[in-house]
């Protein structure tokens, strides 16, 4: 129960339920849990059944080859109880933009504590993540979040919650968050890490941050970790997979969909937008906790849902220009000192986020059986994605990691120590 860092991973994920936007709709409207409930109604119980099934069916969804677009259902309503606000003082926000942008405008809590069933149910309907992601995200946070049975915090403190969930679930190398750390802090945006994104298209006119640009800067982020961090951990799943997501999810959530652009267009304002950021190029403020989803903004397609076989293939993608992010490892205690851990993961696939996943899930079964209110939860949305999924022997967890990775032993945040050496421009 000290992994609560999965949670916020799996709530920065969610998934994608494409083919079941209304039965996601019905859940939220008629169905809650609190976060701290400790046993499920038999309505309860049956919402998160059904979510289960829909997660085993989005596994074998097919990719839309052509998006279509209806304006009616991509429009992301951000007025009324959806009017953006910035949080109070009690309101819990962290690291990851698209979680504190639906708390925002009250598509999750406002004090920013949710339970499995908002993080799903958020994540689904407003950024179209398929099912089978976000089940797996919310169901690891869950069971590794040590503070409540049923839910978890977008900020958290130390082993609670996304931001306390260092090395678990919230990783080094994030794409604009510090590393943890290089920084002394998991959850502040790099104003430099920002700018050199935002120069990757710098004309305002044309600018489209998709795929392809994320794809430079995971090889330029990757590397700068190495170059700054000394402590630097990329672990199993955390790293492999989670990672990879952080980066997808920035095109593939924030992105504005149209009748002409169906697949998405990224722009500058957008961007801004999302990352809480505001001024003009060269002279950018990061305004904490202030993400916004843009007036006017529209969805992925119904029906083209971002499942986990999508993040599969932009994983490719970026593995295709930065190999190295298939594996895991750690620099030892110095820049630049990179090595792969353990030659046991080096005998595992770590290059498809499904067999991330299936690490990840054996993982929430080791422990789950310890914690009755998870068990349910395992049972009703963990049990049937690990059997549809091809899963094969997992490698054991091997603690004596810490041995070779200094970074390795830090698991916590949201704030740490700085590494001697660091580099922080
Ligand atoms: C990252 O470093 C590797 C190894 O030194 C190098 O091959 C690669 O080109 C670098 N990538 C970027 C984007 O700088
Ligand atoms: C999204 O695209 C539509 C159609 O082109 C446009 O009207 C709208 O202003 C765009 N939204 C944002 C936030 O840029
Ligand atoms: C555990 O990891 C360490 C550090 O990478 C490695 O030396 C050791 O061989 C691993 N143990 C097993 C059983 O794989």
């Amino acid at each position: 129960m000290k992994i609560n860092a999965i949670s916020l991973a799996v709530l920065c994920l969610t998934w994608h339920a494409s083919a079941f936007p209304q039965l996601l709709q019905r859940q939220s409207s008629q169905t809650s849990i609190a976060p701290s409930q400790t046993t499920l109604t038999p309505t309860q119980t049956a919402e998160l059944s059904n979510i289960g099934q829909g997660a085993v069916k989005a596994l074998s969804q097919t990719p839309v080859a052509t998006p279509g677009f209806n304006a009616a259902l991509q429009r992301i309503d951000v007025s009324g109880v959806h009017a953006w606000r910035a949080p109070g003082p009690n309101d819990q926000r962290g690291p990851c933009p698209g979680l504190n942008a639906l708390a925002n405008h009250g598509y999750l809590p406002r004090n920013g504590v949710g339970s499995i069933l908002d993080f799903i149910t958020a994540t689904n309907t407003v950024y179209g993540m398929g099912l089978d992601l976000s089940v797996i995200l919310a169901a690891y946070g869950a069971v590794f979040d040590g503070a409540l049975p049923l839910g978890w915090s977008i900020g958290g403190g130390v082993h609670t919650g996304i931001g306390g969930s260092h090395g678990h679930y919230e990783t080094d190398n994030s794409p604009m968050r510090a590393d943890l750390n290089q920084y002394g802090s998991n959850t502040r945006l790099v104003l430099g890490q920002f700018q050199e994104f935002f120069d990757l298209q710098p004309d305002a006119a044309t600018a489209n941050y998709d795929i392809d640009v994320l794809s430079q800067f995971r090889g330029i982020r990757f590397n700068e970790s190495i170059a700054k961090n000394p402590y630097f951990y990329y672990g199993p799943f955390a790293g492999t997979t989670v990672s990879q997501a952080a980066f997808s999810f920035i095109y593939r959530f924030m992105a504005n969909h149209t009748e002409a652009n169906p697949a998405g267009i990224l722009n500058q304002d957008v961007l801004k937008s999302f990352f809480a950021v505001s001024g003009d190029d060269g002279d950018f403020t990061w305004n904490p906790g202030h993400e916004r989803i843009p007036d006017n903004w529209y969805r992925r397609a119904i029906g083209d849902e971002y499942t986990l076989d999508g993040l599969g293939s932009d994983t490719t993608t970026f593995a295709s220009r930065t190999p190295r992010i298939n594996t895991p490892g750690c620099n030892t205690g110095t820049v630049n000192s990179f090595v792969a851990i353990d030659t046991s993961y080096a005998d595992y696939d770590f290059s498809t986020p499904t067999q991330g996943v299936c690490f990840a899930l054996a993982e929430v079964l080791s422990v789950a059986e310890m914690l009755p209110v998870v068990g349910i939860v395992v049972d009703l949305l963990v049990l049937p994605v690990q059997n549809a999924l091809d899963c094969r022997t997992v490698p054991a967890r091997n603690d004596s990691v810490k041995d070779v990775c200094p970074g390795y032993s830090f698991y916590g945040g949201p704030t740490g120590m700085v590494a001697p050496g660091a580099g922080q421009d």
